[in-house]
């Protein structure tokens, strides 16, 4: 980060720069109050221009002790309350994969702005549907696929096109949490699975990367007794190039990304939030670090793009167009087909 154009970030955060548009109040009413939509809170809470306005959940008592510990102003004991308050400038959906259609389609009937948590839906079917009919009535809508958004998105893309490891021919990315005791990732009624929950990071690596989608894909899976995948394994083909790919909510895995090339190769460090990237010679002695610049969680850059969007009055962020989110949607389609995870809602369709 060179340029400076002021502080955005509040408190002892680390000070990163942000363009000149970046005024104003967006009021964000978060829909569910689970896990990601306390960090966000958190987030947000850091932020300027960026207000924790409201919360909603389908237990008004909960969204009361959110509001509270979040110093928010309105609880709200239904999602469609929420997307009703005018007041509200953009809702955030943290609620389970299956819940992601209905939920955005409900602030639709509003027409507010929404930043859809990953993965966009349970599948493109879905997907295609709410995005066109967004698209139809002329609402915002965007995936908070968090990576896209981040600084190291460019950071690793501008090294492999400077040539310091030459022409990349192979990359390998991983993601693995021992978290399948969390009820929504082994339910097939919440869209649940490994895949859709932290696969879609090293196959977006992936993309990103190599600036392309794959052309073929074959994935190998074991399953939860629920019958959703709880480790998957991809090999995938993008033209000349190879990517090898792992997810699992088995155990714990580095997390690391590596991009091979000609020359040398790059170890991404935390391909979830990337920390750390070195490069590595043809003798395999790194020869440059690079420290990822740490801002406040890592979630504020989706919301920045959001903000910055909505100001621009954009149907969608140029860091993750509606066309990457419905490919995405489709290669985890293909992929599921291949392991064989159909979710209950999807069967006699
Ligand atoms: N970007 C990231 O880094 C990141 C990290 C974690 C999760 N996520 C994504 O965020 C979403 C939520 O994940 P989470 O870990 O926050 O989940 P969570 O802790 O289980 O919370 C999900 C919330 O959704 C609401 N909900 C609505 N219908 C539900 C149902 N049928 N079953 C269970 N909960 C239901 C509940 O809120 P109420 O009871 O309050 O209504 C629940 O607290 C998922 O799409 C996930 O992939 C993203």
């Amino acid at each position: 980060m060179t340029q400076c154009f002021g502080e955005w970030i509040r408190r002892d955060a680390t000070p990163v720069s942000f363009p000149v548009w970046y005024s104003g109040n967006m009021n964000i009413g978060i829909l569910g109050a689970g896990g990601i939509a306390s960090t966000m809170a958190g987030t947000i809470a850091r932020m300027h221009g960026i207000e924790n306005y409201a919360i909603a959940s389908r237990d008004f008592s909960k969204a009361e002790a959110f509001r509270k510990a979040n110093g928010m102003v309105k609880a709200y004991g239904s999602y469609e309350e929420l997307v009703a308050d005018p007041k509200v400038d953009l809702v955030y959906i943290t609620t389970p994969h299956s819940q992601h259609a209905a939920n955005a389609l409900l602030a639709l009937k509003y027409k507010k702005p929404v930043l859809c948590e990953k993965a966009f839906t349970a599948n493109q079917k879905e997907a295609r549907k709410v995005l066109s009919a967004f698209e139809k009535e002329k609402v915002f809508i965007t995936e908070a696929i968090w990576t896209r958004y981040m600084p190291s998105r460019t950071i690793i893309r501008n090294l492999i096109l400077s040539g310091i490891i030459g022409e990349p021919y192979l990359l390998e990315a991983n993601l693995c949490y021992g978290n399948k005791n969390h009820a929504r990732l082994t339910d097939p009624l919440c869209a649940g699975g490994a895949l859709l929950d932290m696969g879609i990071y090293p196959l977006t690596f992936a993309v990103m990367a190599f600036a392309a989608y794959p052309d073929a894909l074959q994935s190998f899976a074991t399953m939860t007794e629920t019958g959703v995948d709880e480790t998957t394994a991809l090999f995938a083909s993008f033209g000349a190039k190879r990517a090898i790919l792992y997810t699992s909510m088995d155990g714990v895995s580095d997390r690391n990304g590596f991009i091979y090339g000609t020359k040398g190769y790059l170890q991404v460090q935390n391909i979830n939030n990337p920390e750390k990237i070195t490069i590595f010679g043809g003798n395999r002695k790194p020869v440059k670090i690079i420290r990822i610049p740490h801002g406040i969680s890592g979630y504020e850059w989706e919301l920045r793009s959001c903000k910055k969007a909505l100001e621009e009055k954009a149907l969608e962020c140029p860091e993750m167009p509606h066309s990457d989110t419905l490919t995405m949607m489709g290669l985890f389609d293909a992929i599921r087909k291949q392991i064989g995870v159909v979710y209950p809602f999807e069967k006699h369709k």
